[in-house]
């Protein structure tokens, strides 16, 4: 309800939005939602892990009325400069670029450092300079790090397992510190794996739920990580999306906060794996005899994750709409229709 009288009231009164990472899933979605909702988004990306092909899709989707009130620059948040351009005049940012994976950070800490610390930095500063009613970024549910207690609730944290935690902690520490330091309140938003339309499905650090949709479409092996009882809150991109745009919007007295932001149940991979293949078996069935291979568990993965999300829910009015099954089937279509766009691997 809350969501609806949000989405109405952006309506009525368009807003610039400053979108890093819309070449992206989560940045693409993001895009498709402002862009119907007539807002004026700028976008930034340097396609490290975007694809030309999302913001084609999201051009075709919202027609092409909502996409001239898109402004895309292909830039890096590396890049200070870059950043103090595109966040001038804008109203609200919402800060999605970053290098993701726990096992691309294990390989190459350098790197992402550099680009979830650095850039994460060159865009808070240049946000504060630019005087943005909200900074809203992705942070990460790995936080939580060791922590062993279920469910994750946000004051509650433990040490960090990965490089890539490392850097979503120090976001959200810099985040705190813009605010005691210079008044400038930032909302951190803890994704726990968030899956749908346009997660890339492709590389060898590709999320779970696209890796096994993409396998399974194009009848490659599945491989689970440990003994498949290692258990994640998945979190349908919807919910995401809503939580982003209510978390923007919020008043002062919710800022200077991190939310989790997730569905709030647990699910097995040995559970998701039989939801996935079911799913592509309505389709294809000859899949519907496939089982996954085992082999060893992942350094730096947790072995549970699963979020409280009530601070969300009371502070910003989250409500996520979207289960795993409603979202999964979702998924599950658009993989079916859009598998050709990354043609090869797997
Ligand atoms: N997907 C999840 O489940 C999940 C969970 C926790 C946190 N997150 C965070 O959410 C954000 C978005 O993730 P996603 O799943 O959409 O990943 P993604 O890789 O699909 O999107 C990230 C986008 O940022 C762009 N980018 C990366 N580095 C950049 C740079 N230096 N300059 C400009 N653009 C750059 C990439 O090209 C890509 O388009 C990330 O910050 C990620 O760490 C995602």
């Amino acid at each position: 309800m809350h969501f609806t009288l949000i989405q109405q009231n952006l309506k009525e009164n368009p807003r610039s939005w400053l979108v890093t990472g819309c070449a992206g899933f989560i940045g693409s979605n993001l895009l498709e939602t402002l862009l119907n909702l007539g807002q004026t988004v700028t976008g930034l990306d340097n396609f490290s892990t975007g694809f030309q092909h999302n913001l084609d899709q999201v051009k075709e989707a919202v027609g092409p009325e909502a996409w001239q009130k898109f402004f895309f620059i292909e830039g890096d948040i590396t890049h200070a400069g870059t950043c103090a351009t595109v966040c001038k005049g804008q109203d609200y940012v919402l800060h999605q670029a970053a290098l993701g994976s726990v096992p691309r950070s294990v390989a190459d800490p350098l790197t992402t450092n550099e680009n979830n610390i650095t850039g994460f930095l060159n865009m808070l500063t240049a946000a504060r300079d630019a005087g943005v009613k909200r900074f809203v970024y992705a942070a990460s549910s790995s936080t939580y790090g060791d922590h062993p207690t279920l469910p994750k609730k946000e004051e509650n944290i433990g040490n960090p397992l990965s490089p890539y935690a490392v850097t979503k902690l120090v976001n959200e520490l810099y985040a705190r510190v813009f605010a005691s330091t210079y008044g400038f309140k930032s909302i951190g938003l803890r994704y726990f794996n968030v899956f749908g339309r346009r997660q890339d499905p492709n590389g060898a650090y590709a999320a779970v739920i696209p890796l096994w949709f993409g396998a399974l479409i194009r009848k490659s092996t599945v491989y689970i990580n440990g003994d498949g009882e290692t258990s994640r809150d998945f979190c349908f991109i919807d919910n995401c999306v809503q939580a982003n745009l209510l978390a923007a919007t919020a008043g002062d007295d919710a800022a200077d906060q991190v939310y989790n932001v997730a569905f709030g149940q647990r699910t097995t991979l040995n559970q998701l794996f039989s939801l996935i293949r079911d799913r592509v078996a309505d389709a294809l069935p000859d899949r519907a005899g496939v089982m996954p291979e085992y082999r060893d568990f992942r350094p730096g993965d947790v072995r549970h994750s699963l979020a409280d999300i009530s601070k969300a829910r009371d502070l910003l009015g989250y409500s996520p709409q979207y289960s795993v099954h409603a979202g999964l089937d979702m998924a599950a279509r658009w993989y079916m229709n859009h598998l050709m766009f990354w043609p090869g691997e797997n």
